[in-house]
């Protein structure tokens, strides 16, 4: 499809990106229904009823509408009787929601929280720019956080907004502008630098990683920090040659189908690292909890 409307070719983005097949919302889907499926497919493996969750969080760049928050509509269409909030910090953004709402579930004032990533990339990326088309695609991931179990045993969470210009949707314009490159290069950099930081917080290694859950951007990003940081491939969750880059929805997908998948067991180390547009990079180091 890709090849007959820009001048790319399937072997490029193969050999280029790792991506074979990426989703795109139809007319009627939006970042808040993807959420609510996402949303209500966690809340059934959990074991819980929506009025058991008692904070809402929905990461997301790609809101349906300014105002609102998406969350609201999310809040509403699942049925939850608790607050809800958004946050943006673009491919970052399920670990930062993931981080927040753990720090609330922790200090025991919330019960259970739900925490979703969902996008609609496909609804701001130019169909004519082979630079973004090939990578982006749509798609919507969720987590239940319980009282007294929230895993997380340490996180690093940052932010350089001078680099805000390499990844952006300009006021006034409706499509993503990218520096690929550079975006690539400091993405590797700030991944190993941060995964190290929240091992090193939580009194852990390389080594000690069970299961790493990177943000699903690009196949070459991902080897070169699992090289640098000494991490395997068998223990490097990668399915991003089925959905592209989902940004905040790609590390909740990858998560979802581990479990799904019988790859997290009880008491596994998880680290879970994404980076993206602000620029904003975030890690969160787990150990595993089934529901
Ligand atoms: N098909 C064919 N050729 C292409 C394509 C394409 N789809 N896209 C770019 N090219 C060309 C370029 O024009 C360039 O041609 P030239 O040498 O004639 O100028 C050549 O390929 C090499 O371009 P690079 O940009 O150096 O290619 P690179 O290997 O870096 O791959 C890519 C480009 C895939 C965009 C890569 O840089 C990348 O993945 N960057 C990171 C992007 C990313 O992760 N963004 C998301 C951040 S998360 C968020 O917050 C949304």
């Amino acid at each position: 499809d890709l090849e007959g409307r820009v001048d790319t070719s399937d072997a490029w983005i193969v050999e280029r990106t790792g991506i074979r097949e990426r989703r795109v919302v139809t007319s009627g889907e939006t970042t808040a229904s993807l959420a609510i499926a996402a949303g209500a497919a966690a809340i059934k493996a959990a074991g819980i009823t929506p009025d058991e969750v008692e904070l809402l969080v929905v990461a997301t760049c790609t809101a349906d509408q300014q105002l609102p928050a998406t969350s609201a509509a999310v809040q509403d269409g699942l049925g939850l009787s608790c607050g809800a909030l958004d946050v943006d910090a673009a491919c970052a953004g399920f670990v930062y929601a993931l981080v927040t709402a753990a720090a609330m579930v922790e200090t025991g004032r919330v019960g259970a929280a739900l925490v979703i990533g969902a996008e609609t990339l496909s609804r701001i990326t130019d169909p004519d720019d082979r630079g973004t088309v090939v990578l982006f695609g749509d798609g919507a991931g969720a987590c239940v956080l319980r009282p007294g179990r929230t895993g997380l045993l340490a996180f690093d969470l940052g932010c350089d907004g001078s680099l805000g210009g390499i990844l952006e949707v300009p006021v006034g314009e409706r499509y993503i502008r990218m520096e690929g490159s550079e975006v690539f290069r400091r993405a590797v950099r700030v991944v190993v630098a941060s995964a190290y930081a929240a091992l090193e917080r939580g009194g852990l290694g390389p080594g000690d990683v069970d299961v790493f859950i990177p943000h699903q951007a690009n196949a070459r990003i991902v080897s070169a920090a699992c090289d640098r940081l000494g991490i395997p491939r068998d223990r490097t969750v990668m399915n991003l040659d089925r959905y592209g880059n989902t940004s905040a929805a790609s590390i909740p997908i990858a998560l979802a189908e581990a479990c799904e998948a019988g790859r997290l067991r009880e008491g596994d180390v998880v680290l879970l690292s994404g980076f993206g547009a602000g620029m904003t990079w975030a890690s969160a180091l787990l150990r595993w909890e089934a529901a």
